[in-house]
């Protein structure tokens, strides 16, 4: 596997790397800051327990289990993928975005509004994720800004089409990943993870944060 990393000197302050066009931001959290967030998590879940989204049409169970914070949760099931204000188990509404996320989101995002949608993916030791654009949001000139914890995954990038050519490179525990730009919309997916590569989660497992805005500024409601 051939992959171009580009250093770029603009952002003197944090480890910075360009593959493929994406911003990748490897330690961008570092323990302390990933134990922080691992805690707050577990009053999100207890606001909002993983659910097992469903495939549009067939209804067929994801590998992953998700949850989500902040006004806006994305969700999944036979009506299709969607934005939603409430969890689709319990009919609540998704519990606030945490600190960290925030401070993540103005450091990495480069972007003036707020995050309005923090999906948070669970992945067991067998749970993958297949190439995908993540293009449900009203506008594509706010990034989607990514954090990893847990155990390390082998994650794929591509272009603008499915087809186009792929590379995959290794996500660990504390790694942040900004689509964004030419890369907004860039097929990605998680092909495996690497169980028992990280301490973090005392039961192993891999968890994805993805930042998002919903809709376009102006069009909250
Ligand atoms: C996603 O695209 O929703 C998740 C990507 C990841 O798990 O790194
Ligand atoms: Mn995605």
């Amino acid at each position: 596997m051939k992959v171009g990393v580009e250093a770029l000197a603009d952002a003197p302050l944090l480890s910075r790397a360009k593959i493929e066009g994406l911003r990748f931001y490897p330690g961008y959290l570092d323990r302390g800051r990933q134990e922080a967030l691992l805690a707050a998590l577990r009053d999100v879940f207890a606001a909002a327990p993983l659910f097992t989204p469903r495939m549009p049409k067939s209804g067929r169970p994801f590998s992953v289990r998700m949850s989500n914070c902040g006004p806006f949760g994305w969700i999944s099931d036979e009506a299709g993928y969607r934005y939603a204000p409430t969890h689709p188990v319990t009919g609540r509404s998704w519990p606030p975005m945490p600190q960290v996320l925030l401070a993540a989101w103005n450091e990495l995002g480069e972007y003036p509004y707020p995050p309005q949608a923090c999906l948070i993916n669970f992945y067991g030791p067998a749970a993958k994720m297949g190439l995908h654009q993540d293009r449900d949001e009203e506008d594509f000139a706010a990034p989607v800004v990514s954090l990893s914890l847990g155990d390390a995954c082998l994650f794929r990038v591509g272009g603008l089409k499915r087809a186009d050519p792929s590379r995959s490179f290794r996500l660990s525990s504390g790694d942040a990943v900004v689509l964004s730009g030419g890369e907004r919309l860039a097929f990605h997916g998680v092909d495996r993870i690497y169980p028992g590569t990280s301490t973090l989660l005392a039961e192993g497992g891999r968890i994805n944060l993805t930042l998002r805005r919903v809709t376009r500024p102006g069009n909250e409601v």
